[in-house]
């Protein structure tokens, strides 16, 4: 049985395939399919990149406001928080905020909030309405800025106006505007991609270039402010974590953030944009784990030998400083207020989750220094900090322990150790309310690492997500889980509860595996691969089953759309990640970080994209006529990779598409 609504032939004569292959098959799918899509190479600019800086670039030592960031606070239809920076590494001398029903001029000044000196982040500590954070980034010295005013009691579903000034003696400005979320059971819209990264190669005026930097991050933006079917911007957007890729470049994380944030500026100025923390989040400096200045004997060299090699609690320090997001509440164990880490929020009749799968993922891909070459010298940055070759941040159970539960095959929380898994606890708490809450109808997750995901390029599937979290998304029928990761899309059938039995097979042994040995991976059971109808869209029940969305095709050179297909029958196969990456070898003989461990036939996937790695997606809410009636319309742009041209800032070329290349409505009721 097939999907009726379209089925395309591959490359192999005669034989039709269960999944959508969206793209064509000659021959640029052709060519995705053997591995070779990649953008096309970068012409030479007047001053060619000449890769990745491996110094440190000075920061303008300016002070006008700049990277405008909006955020909801805890209630989007009253709170909106204003966030900007400084250019560089001076404080602005006098900063202030203010906003207005009205445009701001010199009749009509708006209220104003002057905003206190800056303090360095501490996220033990509660914010005020109005705050000045510093982060002084642990590798390479350098101090920026950022600034955020808590607004609240605003009139729901409202246009505001805002500016923000330096308070130099001669001030710059910058301002735009927003509209706050309406009251109750309405109409909105919402985008979502993950892993942006940075289109500043040529911004840069040594001529260098940011690791994983790529002009398709510049049209993702701006396709958010002009989506292709015309029919308006959204609300607010979903950013599925990796947002910059900081932690690749050691020696400029801060500019990178900064290009970062002049970028999502264009839409971030003018609608919330709301992240999940991703493995390129996490950065080595010279922190414990939990953001305390490293102590060891010997100066700032010795930190990272000592353990000590985190950029603030986590090594979040930067993200943390430059998003003041909801408040979950939670106060970790060590004592760190947990704010940003994971949150929820309601539009309309929606309940939005953005959890960090950091903390429970098996796999090991944050910030890594490993090299396959014997004696390597510790990387060594311009504070003289040293991170030994073999280093990886892992920051698995960072909120707490989990332990396994043999009856589901599952992870819970581990009450036993004193010290369960709060985050996981939160979950499941925020699952339930919104369940028990009359005006929820839909539950939409986003976080950056996937349960589901045939990537071959890219990570794979993590067994732990499925272990710790999809019991909850089953039991509380969480509808649609967006994530990242992977630099491709991918489209899962409704699905829920596992298939018994092992369901995989270990492919590539971590130590204390055997090659060829059944593994159990949990593999999430499909409910249906036939959609229902809803006013002429395909439509799927997802109070039946729960779909995944991989949408990471944000803007980053590295696409991973290439996707597993088992050999014997031509039908999905995933890679599944069963253990942590295993860091393997020694000083002496260099080190490498194993892959994903294990395969499973992935009869589970439904979409994927070949041809175009890159895409945004747009998602249309509707309330309908009474509670329970709430659905989503879904629709994917995929977007070409960018080819270049000889020329100044963003030369790139590519066309945004306004016809989308997939189209579905989610809902409840649907077919029913
Ligand atoms: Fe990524
Ligand atoms: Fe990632």
């Amino acid at each position: 049985m097939s999907d009726s609504f379209q089925v395309e032939a591959t490359g192999k004569a005669g034989f039709t395939r269960r999944r959508f292959i969206i793209g064509g098959v000659g021959v640029s799918a052709a060519a995705a399919i053997g591995g070779t899509t990649v953008r096309a190479p970068r012409a030479l600019a007047a001053t060619p990149p000449s890769g990745p800086p491996t110094t440190t670039l000075p920061l303008p030592t300016t002070t006008e406001p700049e990277q405008l960031l909006l955020t909801w606070g805890g209630d989007p239809a009253t709170e909106v928080t204003v966030s900007w920076s400084a250019p560089g590494t001076v404080a602005q001398p006098a900063p202030t905020l203010a906003f207005s029903t009205q445009p701001i001029t010199a009749h009509n000044p708006g209220w104003l909030v002057k905003l206190p000196d800056p303090r360095p982040l501490d996220v033990t500590q509660r914010y005020g309405e109005a705050a000045a954070v510093s982060f002084t980034d642990g590798l390479n010295g350098q101090t920026t800025y950022f600034y955020h005013v808590q607004l609240q009691g605003l009139k729901a579903g409202t246009r505001y106006y805002y500016q923000v000034s330096d308070g130099a003696h001669a001030p710059s400005t910058a301002g735009s505007s927003f509209e706050t979320a309406p009251a109750g059971r309405a109409k909105f819209r919402f985008s979502s991609y993950g892993d942006l990264a940075t289109p500043s190669w040529d911004l840069n005026t040594s001529g260098n270039i940011w690791h994983e930097s790529c002009d398709n991050s510049w049209f993702a933006v701006t396709a958010i402010e002009n989506p292709g079917d015309g029919k308006g911007a959204p609300l607010f957007h979903l950013l599925n974590g990796d947002l910059c890729y900081a932690n690749l470049d050691v020696d400029n994380a801060p500019g990178v953030w900064r290009d970062f944030g002049n970028n999502v500026a264009r839409s971030a100025a003018n609608r919330p944009w709301m992240p999940a923390l991703g493995n390129h989040e996490c950065e080595f400096g010279v922190d414990t784990m939990a953001g305390q200045p490293g102590d060891a004997p010997g100066g700032v060299g010795a930190q990272g030998a000592a353990g000590s090699y985190w950029n603030g609690p986590y090594g979040f320090g930067h993200y943390l400083s430059r998003f003041l997001l909801p408040d979950n509440g939670v106060t970790n164990w060590d004592g760190n207020r947990l704010r940003g880490n994971f949150y929820a929020f309601q539009v309309g009749t929606v309940k939005f989750i953005s959890l960090d799968a950091d903390d429970v993922i098996y796999q090991d891909g944050a910030a890594n220094y490993v090299i396959d070459t014997a004696n390597t010298a510790p990387e060594t940055t311009t504070t003289g900090a040293e991170i030994p070759n073999g280093t990886t941040t892992y920051t698995r159970l960072y909120t707490g322990g989990l332990t396994a539960d043999a009856k589901n095959n599952s992870l819970v929380p581990d009450h036993a150790s004193g010290k369960p898994n709060l985050q996981t606890i939160w979950l499941q708490q925020t699952l339930a309310e919104a369940r028990r809450d009359p005006s929820v109808d839909m539950i939409v997750v986003f976080m950056h690492q996937c349960a589901m995901s045939t990537s071959v390029s890219g990570n794979g599937s993590d067994l732990a997500i499925r272990q710790a979290w999809l019991p909850l998304f089953d039991q509380y029928e969480v509808d649609l889980v967006l994530s990242g990761h992977e630099h491709d899309y991918e489209r899962t059938y409704p699905v829920r509860g596992y298939d018994a039995g092992p369901t995989g097979t270990v492919a590539a042994p971590n130590p204390g595996q055997t090659k060829g040995a059944a593994v159990d991976t949990r593999r999430p059971s499909v409910v249906t691969t036939e959609p229902y109808e809803f006013d002429g869209t395909p439509a799927w029940n997802t109070a039946e089953g729960t779909v995944y969305l991989v949408l990471g095709g944000g803007g980053t050179n590295g696409p991973t759309n290439t996707y597993g297909t088992d050999a014997a029958d031509d039908k999905p196969q995933a890679k599944v990640i069963t253990t942590r990456n295993a860091v393997v070898g020694s000083e002496a003989a260099g080190f490498s970080k194993n892959g994903a461990d294990s395969i499973e036939d992935a009869p589970w996937s439904a979409a994927i994209n070949p041809t175009d790695a890159y895409g945004y997606s747009i998602f249309d809410v509707d309330p309908g006529a009474h509670p329970g009636d709430t659905t989503i319309t879904f629709q994917y742009f995929a977007i070409p990779a960018v080819s270049n041209e000889a020329g100044t800032a963003h030369d790139g070329t590519t066309t945004l598409p306004s016809a989308p290349t997939e189209k579905f409505v989610f809902g409840r009721k649907v077919g029913k």
